[in-house]
Protein backbone atom coordinates (compact mmCIF):
# COMPACT_ATOMS: atom_id res chain seq x y z
CA UNK A 1 0.00 0.00 0.00
CA UNK A 2 2.86 2.11 -0.65
CA UNK A 3 6.80 2.44 -0.86
CA UNK A 4 9.09 4.55 1.49
CA UNK A 5 10.06 4.00 4.89
CA UNK A 6 8.13 5.34 7.13
CA UNK A 7 4.58 3.91 7.25
CA UNK A 8 2.05 4.85 4.96
CA UNK A 9 -0.42 7.42 5.60
CA UNK A 10 -3.51 8.22 3.75
CA UNK A 11 -3.11 11.02 3.12
CA UNK A 12 -0.06 10.57 1.27
CA UNK A 13 -2.38 9.09 -1.38
CA UNK A 14 -4.82 12.10 -1.59
CA UNK A 15 -5.85 12.82 -4.61
CA UNK A 16 -3.69 9.80 -6.86
CA UNK A 17 -5.15 7.67 -7.57
CA UNK A 18 -9.41 7.03 -7.59
CA UNK A 19 -9.56 3.26 -8.35
CA UNK A 20 -6.67 1.24 -5.62
CA UNK A 21 -4.33 0.20 -8.69
CA UNK A 22 -3.00 -3.35 -8.08
CA UNK A 23 -0.06 -3.31 -5.61
CA UNK A 24 1.72 -6.03 -3.66
CA UNK A 25 -0.98 -6.40 -1.43
CA UNK A 26 -3.39 -7.48 -4.81
CA UNK A 27 -0.46 -9.26 -5.91
CA UNK A 28 0.17 -11.76 -3.28
CA UNK A 29 -3.85 -12.68 -2.66
CA UNK A 30 -3.87 -13.23 -6.82
CA UNK A 31 -1.10 -15.56 -6.35
CA UNK A 32 -2.05 -18.07 -3.54
CA UNK A 33 -5.92 -17.75 -4.44
CA UNK A 34 -4.99 -18.84 -8.16
CA UNK A 35 -3.31 -21.68 -6.22
CA UNK A 36 -5.96 -22.92 -4.60
CA UNK A 37 -9.34 -22.53 -7.78
CA UNK A 38 -10.55 -25.45 -9.41
CA UNK A 39 -11.95 -25.75 -12.38
CA UNK A 40 -15.47 -25.24 -12.37
CA UNK A 41 -15.47 -23.12 -8.95
CA UNK A 42 -17.35 -19.94 -8.28
CA UNK A 43 -15.16 -16.79 -7.22
CA UNK A 44 -16.29 -13.67 -5.51
CA UNK A 45 -13.94 -11.20 -5.33
CA UNK A 46 -14.85 -8.42 -2.58
CA UNK A 47 -13.61 -4.97 -2.92
CA UNK A 48 -12.10 -6.12 -6.54
CA UNK A 49 -11.08 -2.84 -7.03
CA UNK A 50 -9.61 -2.97 -10.81
CA UNK A 51 -10.89 -6.80 -11.17
CA UNK A 52 -7.11 -7.74 -10.77
CA UNK A 53 -7.91 -10.64 -7.99
CA UNK A 54 -10.79 -11.89 -10.01
CA UNK A 55 -9.42 -11.30 -13.61
CA UNK A 56 -6.47 -13.31 -11.98
CA UNK A 57 -8.60 -16.47 -10.41
CA UNK A 58 -10.88 -16.15 -13.93
CA UNK A 59 -7.84 -16.96 -15.94
CA UNK A 60 -7.09 -19.46 -13.56
CA UNK A 61 -9.56 -21.76 -14.37
CA UNK A 62 -12.34 -20.36 -12.58
CA UNK A 63 -15.95 -21.09 -13.91
CA UNK A 64 -17.26 -17.79 -12.78
CA UNK A 65 -15.15 -14.89 -11.21
CA UNK A 66 -17.56 -12.00 -10.01
CA UNK A 67 -16.76 -8.77 -7.60
CA UNK A 68 -18.28 -6.30 -5.62
CA UNK A 69 -17.24 -2.88 -4.66
CA UNK A 70 -18.70 -0.42 -3.16
CA UNK A 71 -17.43 2.21 -5.11
CA UNK A 72 -18.84 3.39 -8.56
CA UNK A 73 -15.32 4.55 -10.22
CA UNK A 74 -13.90 0.24 -9.44
CA UNK A 75 -17.14 -1.11 -10.51
CA UNK A 76 -16.81 0.69 -14.14
CA UNK A 77 -12.90 0.06 -13.66
CA UNK A 78 -13.40 -3.76 -13.17
CA UNK A 79 -16.29 -3.65 -16.03
CA UNK A 80 -13.84 -2.15 -18.46
CA UNK A 81 -11.27 -4.91 -17.66
CA UNK A 82 -13.95 -7.50 -18.55
CA UNK A 83 -14.51 -8.53 -14.68
CA UNK A 84 -18.52 -8.82 -13.68
CA UNK A 85 -19.16 -6.66 -11.04
CA UNK A 86 -22.26 -5.81 -8.59
CA UNK A 87 -22.11 -2.17 -6.95
CA UNK A 88 -22.29 -3.21 -3.12
CA UNK A 89 -21.37 -3.80 0.61
CA UNK A 90 -18.93 -6.56 0.95
CA UNK A 91 -20.94 -10.23 0.14
CA UNK A 92 -24.31 -8.38 1.24
CA UNK A 93 -26.23 -8.91 -2.47
CA UNK A 94 -25.14 -12.35 -2.56
CA UNK A 95 -27.41 -15.57 -2.39
CA UNK A 96 -26.56 -18.45 0.02
CA UNK A 97 -24.02 -21.07 -0.30
CA UNK A 98 -22.69 -19.26 -3.57
CA UNK A 99 -19.55 -19.49 -4.16
CA UNK A 100 -16.32 -21.79 -3.62
CA UNK A 101 -13.82 -19.22 -2.92
CA UNK A 102 -14.45 -15.72 -1.92
CA UNK A 103 -11.40 -13.77 -2.11
CA UNK A 104 -10.71 -10.26 0.09
CA UNK A 105 -8.04 -7.38 -0.01
CA UNK A 106 -9.21 -5.33 2.75
CA UNK A 107 -8.86 -1.47 2.87
CA UNK A 108 -6.76 -1.77 6.62
CA UNK A 109 -4.46 1.02 6.83
CA UNK A 110 -5.32 1.96 10.15
CA UNK A 111 -6.64 6.34 10.14
CA UNK A 112 -7.47 8.43 13.13
CA UNK A 113 -11.16 9.49 12.07
CA UNK A 114 -9.46 13.25 11.55
CA UNK A 115 -7.12 12.00 9.18
CA UNK A 116 -9.99 10.77 6.66
CA UNK A 117 -11.62 13.05 3.96
CA UNK A 118 -14.56 10.88 2.72
CA UNK A 119 -13.50 10.00 -1.17
CA UNK A 120 -13.42 6.73 -2.86
CA UNK A 121 -9.63 6.27 -2.10
CA UNK A 122 -10.28 6.76 1.88
CA UNK A 123 -12.95 4.06 1.05
CA UNK A 124 -9.97 1.77 -0.77
CA UNK A 125 -7.66 2.24 1.94
CA UNK A 126 -8.91 3.47 5.65
CA UNK A 127 -9.18 0.70 7.59
CA UNK A 128 -10.28 3.15 11.09
CA UNK A 129 -9.00 3.31 13.68
CA UNK A 130 -7.43 -0.38 14.53
CA UNK A 131 -7.47 -1.24 10.57
CA UNK A 132 -10.06 -3.64 10.64
CA UNK A 133 -12.93 -1.70 9.77
CA UNK A 134 -14.10 -3.96 7.25
CA UNK A 135 -11.83 -7.10 8.21
CA UNK A 136 -14.72 -7.83 11.01
CA UNK A 137 -18.15 -7.84 9.04
CA UNK A 138 -16.60 -9.70 6.41
CA UNK A 139 -15.53 -12.15 9.03
CA UNK A 140 -19.10 -12.26 10.45
CA UNK A 141 -20.76 -12.84 7.15
CA UNK A 142 -18.27 -14.06 4.82
CA UNK A 143 -19.71 -18.00 6.05
CA UNK A 144 -23.54 -17.22 4.67
CA UNK A 145 -22.60 -17.04 1.08
CA UNK A 146 -20.03 -19.79 1.24
CA UNK A 147 -20.50 -23.15 -0.44
CA UNK A 148 -20.30 -26.36 1.44
CA UNK A 149 -16.42 -26.79 1.11
CA UNK A 150 -15.91 -23.45 0.34
CA UNK A 151 -13.35 -20.89 1.91
CA UNK A 152 -12.23 -17.25 2.21
CA UNK A 153 -9.06 -15.98 1.94
CA UNK A 154 -8.25 -12.45 3.05
CA UNK A 155 -4.97 -10.49 2.88
CA UNK A 156 -3.88 -9.27 6.47
CA UNK A 157 -1.53 -7.03 7.13
CA UNK A 158 1.04 -7.15 10.33
CA UNK A 159 -0.59 -3.23 11.08
CA UNK A 160 -4.00 -5.18 11.75
CA UNK A 161 -2.72 -8.13 13.86
CA UNK A 162 -2.87 -10.64 12.12
CA UNK A 163 -3.80 -12.67 15.45
CA UNK A 164 -6.34 -10.46 16.68
CA UNK A 165 -7.93 -11.38 12.97
CA UNK A 166 -7.67 -15.01 13.56
CA UNK A 167 -9.18 -15.01 17.23
CA UNK A 168 -12.14 -13.09 15.79
CA UNK A 169 -12.48 -15.60 13.18
CA UNK A 170 -12.71 -17.83 15.81
CA UNK A 171 -15.59 -16.42 17.78
CA UNK A 172 -17.11 -16.63 14.43
CA UNK A 173 -17.22 -20.02 14.13
CA UNK A 174 -14.60 -19.54 11.55
CA UNK A 175 -11.38 -21.87 11.58
CA UNK A 176 -8.23 -20.26 10.22
CA UNK A 177 -4.72 -20.93 8.73
CA UNK A 178 -2.56 -18.82 7.27
CA UNK A 179 -1.10 -19.76 3.60
CA UNK A 180 1.41 -17.35 2.88
CA UNK A 181 3.35 -14.36 3.48
CA UNK A 182 5.64 -11.59 2.57
CA UNK A 183 7.99 -9.29 4.58
CA UNK A 184 7.72 -5.43 3.06
CA UNK A 185 9.50 -2.42 4.47
CA UNK A 186 6.52 -1.05 7.20
CA UNK A 187 4.79 -4.43 7.33
CA UNK A 188 4.81 -7.95 6.59
CA UNK A 189 1.49 -8.99 3.80
CA UNK A 190 0.01 -12.36 5.12
CA UNK A 191 -2.79 -14.48 3.35
CA UNK A 192 -5.25 -15.89 5.67
CA UNK A 193 -7.64 -19.07 4.28
CA UNK A 194 -11.16 -19.14 6.50
CA UNK A 195 -13.48 -21.88 6.25
CA UNK A 196 -16.26 -23.85 8.56
CA UNK A 197 -15.57 -25.61 11.18
C1 LIG B 1 -7.22 -2.22 -0.88
S1 LIG B 1 -8.42 -2.02 -2.14
C2 LIG B 1 -8.23 -3.58 -3.01
C3 LIG B 1 -8.59 -3.51 -4.48
C4 LIG B 1 -8.30 -4.78 -5.27
N1 LIG B 1 -9.04 -5.91 -4.74
C5 LIG B 1 -6.83 -5.10 -5.25
O1 LIG B 1 -6.43 -6.02 -4.50
O2 LIG B 1 -6.06 -4.45 -5.98
C6 LIG B 1 -9.96 -2.25 -1.25
C7 LIG B 1 -11.23 -2.15 -2.10
O3 LIG B 1 -12.38 -2.39 -1.25
C8 LIG B 1 -13.43 -1.53 -1.67
N2 LIG B 1 -14.41 -1.42 -0.56
C9 LIG B 1 -14.32 -0.61 0.53
N3 LIG B 1 -15.39 -0.79 1.32
C10 LIG B 1 -16.16 -1.75 0.73
C11 LIG B 1 -17.39 -2.38 1.08
N4 LIG B 1 -18.05 -2.07 2.21
N5 LIG B 1 -17.90 -3.32 0.24
C12 LIG B 1 -17.25 -3.63 -0.91
N6 LIG B 1 -16.08 -3.06 -1.29
C13 LIG B 1 -15.53 -2.15 -0.48
C14 LIG B 1 -12.75 -0.26 -2.06
O4 LIG B 1 -13.54 0.57 -2.87
C15 LIG B 1 -11.49 -0.80 -2.77
O5 LIG B 1 -11.72 -0.99 -4.15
Amino acid sequence: MGDGEDRPSLADQRGVESVYQPAEDSDLLARTARERVEAGDTVLDVGTGSGYVAATLADAGARRAVGVDVSPLACREAADNGVPVVRGDLVEPFQRDAFDIVTFNPPYLPTPSEQEWDDWMEHALSGGDDGRRLVDPFLETVERVLAPGGEGLMLVSSLTDPDAVRAYASEQGLASEQLASEKHPYEALVVLRFYRV
